[in-house]
């Protein structure tokens, strides 16, 4: 006989979830801070040696999360939503796993090919190395090009689909087909297994 699904994410999966929102949102805000922002130059190489530490911190966090998803199944989504619903939830939640492992590859990416050659120290702590393969690559400048213009503009999509993302958490939430409390820090036991 199959297991049941359990109903809430695993707590691994929820922390993972949150923590990596909370990434997320900051590099968003930093990164619009630091292209478009009215601030002194001092304070925007800082703010790009932070953009990089939590984007790489995205990037391995985001290795852990899917593996641990391959380890550990998501809860299946209600069977009372209708089969377009789930099918829109999972393409949107594969979007979201695309841009959290492009986004910070771009990032590597367009950081390795820049004339700037500006090195990437985590925190301030260690020192990140250049991508390899591009780093010694004849296209340099041509790839910077793309990974600048890829980075830029997948990031505004990220943005697109998030407010998609928390609009229709947020609506499930009210209608109760789908509440929150299946990725809720606090909302009763964090079930990894089936009930
Ligand atoms: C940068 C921000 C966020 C990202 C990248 C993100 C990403 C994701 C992903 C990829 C999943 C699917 C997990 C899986 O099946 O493996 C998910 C599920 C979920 N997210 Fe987010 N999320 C973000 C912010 C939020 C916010 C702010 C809310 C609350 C309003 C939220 C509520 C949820 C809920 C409730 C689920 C579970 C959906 C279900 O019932 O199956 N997320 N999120
Ligand atoms: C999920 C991860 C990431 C997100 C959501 C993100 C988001 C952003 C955003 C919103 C911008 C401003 C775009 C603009 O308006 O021009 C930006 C710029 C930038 N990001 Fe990221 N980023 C991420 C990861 C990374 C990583 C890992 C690196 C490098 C190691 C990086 C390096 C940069 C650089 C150098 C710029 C400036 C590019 C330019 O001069 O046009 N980012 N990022």
């Amino acid at each position: 006989m199959t297991k049941p699904s359990p109903e809430r994410y695993s707590a691994v999966a929820v922390v993972l979830h949150w923590a990596m929102a909370l990434g997320i949102f900051a590099l968003i805000g930093i990164g619009l801070t630091m292209k478009h922002g009215n601030i002194p130059k001092a304070q925007v190489v800082q703010l790009f040696q932070l953009h990089k530490s939590i984007g790489i911190l995205i990037l391995l966090l985001v290795i852990v999360r899917l593996a641990w998803r391959l380890v550990q199944a998501p809860p299946a989504l209600p069977s009372v939503l209708p089969a377009l619903e789930r099918k829109a939830a999972h393409a949107g939640h594969a979007a979201l796993y695309f841009f959290m492992l492009a986004l910070p590859l771009s990032g590597w990416a367009l950081v390795t090919t820049s004339r700037f050659n500006i090195p990437t120290v985590l925190f301030g702590l260690v020192v990140w190395p250049p991508m390899p393969f591009l780093a010694d690559s004849a296209d340099k400048a041509a790839i910077h090009e793309v990974m600048e213009a890829f980075h830029k503009y997948g990031a505004y999509v990220l943005i697109a689909v998030l407010a998609v993302h928390i609009g229709a958490a947020l609506r499930h939430a009210v209608k109760g087909d789908a509440p929150l409390s299946r990725m809720s820090l606090f909302g009763g036991k964090a079930g990894g297994s089936a009930k």
